[in-house]
């Protein structure tokens, strides 16, 4: 996999197809492989660009903070060195999805809308985090530099899967589960830390006026299709999706889906 050196890092990503970019931005504490049923499937339809973010999967990890914007920055490095000029589709899941409105604010503040076409964000939020919840992540961050990614592996897993998967697929289950044990620790602090200290897009979601598809499995506990659908009816143009039988990770669990979801977003003028 091709490697590019943004910001004093070097990202690792995938891509394959042709035409309009999509971008599709993991979750934590996740890699690309995380959109395996998006990759190929997608690429008859667009050119489909799937980074590691900085600290995870094959990209370098930089010790300390990872803020949602620096992550935003990286990715708009990645394709200003892969020389894309036309408008991109940005696609993020979860903290992904934080990094999807960190990279929006900004292309739309500029009015770099050549930048940014439209809009995909799945299974997220857009409140920051309470201050309970932020020193709590800052507790599980000096948890994992003590003893390792498991501490996450061990708090994620059971929140990421519809009740069902577990049975129907388990193979998927368990690379996930090898995914986060497999991710270094100070990636995992790092974004932790700036997980924490997020902002919250709550009170801006009427200046996000482009196009937009919100997507959220049935029984996602972390970011629910209730919050969601509360996120859509306040952004002016987004339109709202449910997965049926998925869990937080709806494009893992459900491919098929969250596939012919994007598929007729990309199709819309
Ligand atoms: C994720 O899936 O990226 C995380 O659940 C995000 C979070 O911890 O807020």
């Amino acid at each position: 996999m091709p490697k590019i050196q943004v910001n004093g890092v070097q990202l690792n990503y995938v891509e394959r197809g042709s035409g309009t970019p999509l971008v599709l931005v993991h979750g934590f504490p996740l890699d690309q492989s995380m959109w395996i049923g998006q990759i190929d499937a997608l690429a008859a339809d667009c050119r489909v660009i799937v980074p590691d973010l900085r600290g995870f999967g094959a990209s370098d990890v930089v010790p300390g903070t990872a803020t949602m914007a620096q992550m935003a920055e990286d990715l708009a490095g990645l394709l200003d060195a892969l020389a894309i000029s036309e408008p991109v589709v940005f696609c993020g899941l979860s903290m992904g999805g934080y990094v999807a409105w960190q990279f929006a604010l900004k292309a739309l503040a500029l009015e770099k809308r050549h930048r940014l076409a439209k809009l995909i964000l799945c299974d997220t939020r857009a409140i920051a985090d309470t201050p309970e919840a932020a020193a709590g992540r800052l507790k599980t961050a000096e948890k994992v530099l003590a003893e390792g990614s498991t501490v996450v592996a061990e708090a994620m897993m059971p929140k990421l899967f519809a009740p069902a998967t577990a049975n129907e697929q388990p193979s998927v289950v368990e690379s996930t589960r090898q995914v986060i044990l497999n991710t270094k620790p100070e990636g995992i602090v790092a974004a932790l830390r700036g997980m924490a200290e997020r902002p919250d897009v709550s009170a801006r979601l009427a200046e996000f006026t482009i196009p937009a598809l919100l997507i959220c499995g049935e029984h996602d506990s972390i970011s629910p299709p209730a919050e969601m659908r509360g996120i859509a009816e306040k952004m002016p143009t987004a339109r709202f999706v449910e997965i049926a039988g998925a869990g937080h990770m709806a494009p893992l669990e459900k491919p098929d889906s969250v596939n012919a979801a994007i598929r007729e977003f990309l199709k819309q003028e």
